[in-house]
């Protein structure tokens, strides 16, 4: 079931996922569809569960095949093999490097993987965000059959809201930076209520310079107070 929120229905002091919480009237807590106008768009699911759960070792091969999927490789170009994926991981999932990783589940199959972080774990990246206690994410749904129904919008905002806002208490912004050819990464994001500022290059794998464009969510404002 589809609702809408006007931005003018939003009461002071409350987030919009709160003033959608609150519209459901219990039902909730609800899903973004679409936040990028007015109205505010939300639903509810009965027919998908989504869960995210931690990576564990045993996750390697699904994520070196996620990797190596045409729709994600096009924007993944490292850490494609098995042992590079375990190699790459490995310390994240032993405690010994902050970053989180974590499995993306529709009614209970593995379906993508992500991974949060504060950016200032990585001074380069941290400088082209304007706060300095910003999280950063990187997210893949890797199933194709998955990709392109809206599931990686439900997935991505369920990450962020029950994964990610809890874990760092006061967090301002969130941001990712996609390529600025990832169309649908830019688009899920905006649809999540992400604001695009600056594009900057990247040093990219084999000499490569990727042109990426910081996006930035106002987590006070979308999701709430943490
Ligand atoms: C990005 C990703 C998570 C999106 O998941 P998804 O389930 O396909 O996304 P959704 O179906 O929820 O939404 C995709 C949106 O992008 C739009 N879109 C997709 N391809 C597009 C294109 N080539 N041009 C413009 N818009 C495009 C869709 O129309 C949809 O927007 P809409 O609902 O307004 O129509 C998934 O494609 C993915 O994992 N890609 C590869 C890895 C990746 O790029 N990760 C991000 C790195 S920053």
């Amino acid at each position: 079931m589809q609702f809408e929120v006007l931005r003018a229905q939003v009461q002071d002091g409350e987030s919009w996922a709160e003033a959608a919480d609150r519209t459901a009237v219990g039902a909730g807590p609800v899903l973004a569809v679409d936040l990028s106008g007015d109205p505010l768009r939300w639903r509810l699911d009965d027919e998908h569960r989504f869960s995210i759960r931690p990576m564990t070792p045993g996750d390697f091969p699904d994520v070196s095949r996620w990797v190596n999927e045409p729709h994600v490789a096009r924007w993944w170009d490292e850490h494609r093999s098995r042992e590079q994926v375990a190699a790459h991981y490995g310390p994240a999932l032993r405690g010994e490097d902050p970053t989180r990783m974590w499995i993306w589940e529709v009614n209970g199959r593995s379906v993508g993987f992500s991974q949060d972080y504060r950016i200032s774990d990585h001074p380069d990246y941290a400088l082209l965000s304007s706060r300095p206690d910003a999280v950063g994410f990187d997210y893949a749904l890797g199933e194709p059959a998955f990709v392109g129904r809206g599931l990686g919008t439900s997935l991505l905002w369920v990450f962020l809201r029950d994964i990610v806002w809890p874990a760092y208490p006061g967090v301002g912004e969130f941001f990712a930076a996609p390529d600025h050819r990832n169309a649908a990464s830019l688009r899920v994001l905006e649809k999540l209520g992400f604001s695009q500022g600056v594009w900057f290059d990247e040093p990219g794998p084999y000499g490569r310079t990727d042109t990426v464009v910081g996006c930035s969510l106002d987590v006070a404002q979308v999701i709430g107070l943490s």
